[in-house]
């Protein structure tokens, strides 16, 4: 059995709970369940007890046999756009819980908004779950900060947790239009796609891959663990990077256990990705977010159909 100590906490919003800086992504596994199964449990042996899923992905029951037995996860997972009234959100919490093989959602998120669904008809649904004990902690995922303030607005005795966006070295739009917000308010930020999606390792990037090579090798870290450091190293932030072998997913849990110095972490910052190198999540960010309602459940069925072969 692998052990880390290492692992880096940090506060989950104003809960007083305090969850790992790096956790663990899943979006696109179930292909080769067991070697990812295996992954996973390496992730959650070297501390990295935050797992992050989403009706979306397909893959809740490979998650749920993946921390079966297992104490002390935090489970996340997401609601769809398109499944923002009332009785879909009870039905798409009820079909979570179950494939996750749980009593209790950990941090229930929303996707995506969808400013065609009356955002009080939503939180009062998401109030609903956490009295009935089915979620403890109400998240959202994709949220501008008017959206977030609509959405506290419109929540009676529970506080929105944290809001997972898309953050890494490659993509840095929360710097701008997040973070003093979600600092100011207590609101943690989780990190998406905080290797770019694989993009960091890409060709396009490689003057950015270079830097965190350089700077890695001072360290003895690998630039991967030197673009997690970064992001998790910033107040009120943690990341989910996915990996779908054991030897990625160790990599990513040692990029907590050191600490790059204030050069560094300059040098990283002034680091500006060009346009044409973004992932292409953030390009067509608000496109994708406008459409989110409508391709949902495309996407999930397509999932679906592709896990299941
Ligand atoms: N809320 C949202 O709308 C949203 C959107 C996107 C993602 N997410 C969440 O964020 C998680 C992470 O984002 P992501 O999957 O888009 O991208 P990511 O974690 O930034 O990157 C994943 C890619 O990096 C590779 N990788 C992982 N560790 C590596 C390492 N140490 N060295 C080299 N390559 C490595 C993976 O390869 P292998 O798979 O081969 O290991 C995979 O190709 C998702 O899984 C999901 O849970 C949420």
């Amino acid at each position: 059995m692998e052990k880390f100590d290492s692992m880096k906490f940090k506060a989950l919003g104003k809960t007083g709970e305090r969850i790992p800086a790096v956790g663990i992504g899943t979006w696109k596994l179930g292909t080769d369940r067991d070697t990812e199964m295996k992954a996973i449990r390496v992730g959650l042996e070297l501390g990295m007890r935050m797992v992050d899923t989403a009706e979306l992905y397909a893959n809740e029951s490979l998650v749920g046999k993946a921390i079966e037995g297992e104490e002390g996860v935090l489970v996340a997972t997401k609601v769809s756009p398109n499944h923002l009234h009332a009785d879909d959100i009870e039905n798409s919490c009820n079909q979570s819980l179950k494939a996750l093989g749980v009593k209790t959602i950990d941090l229930y998120q929303i996707h995506w908004p969808n400013s065609k669904i009356s955002v009080s008809e939503t939180m009062a649904a998401m109030e609903k779950l956490v009295k009935e004990g089915k979620i403890r902690y109400i998240g959202v995922s994709n949220f501008s900060v008017k959206e977030l303030e609509e959405a506290q607005g419109a929540l009676k005795s529970n506080e929105i947790v944290s809001n997972q966006v898309e953050y890494s070295v490659v993509v840095r739009d929360p710097e701008r239009t997040m973070l003093d917000y979600a600092r100011k308010n207590s609101i943690t930020i989780i990190a998406y796609s905080p290797l770019g999606a694989g993009a960091l390792f890409s060709k396009r990037l490689e003057g950015l891959y270079g830097i965190l090579d350089q700077i890695g090798k001072k360290h003895g870290k690998s630039p991967a663990q030197v673009a997690l450091n970064w992001l998790v190293s910033k107040d009120m932030v943690v990341a989910i990077p996915k990996a779908s072998n054991a030897d990625h997913m160790r990599e990513n849990a040692g990029g907590v256990d050191f600490s790059l110095d204030r050069k560094e972490m300059l040098g990283i910052d002034s680091f500006r990705v060009k346009a044409a190198a973004r992932t292409s999540t953030s390009r067509f960010h608000t496109l994708i977010k406008n459409t989110a309602p409508l391709w949902s459940d495309f996407m999930a069925d397509r999932y679906r159909k592709k896990l299941q072969k």
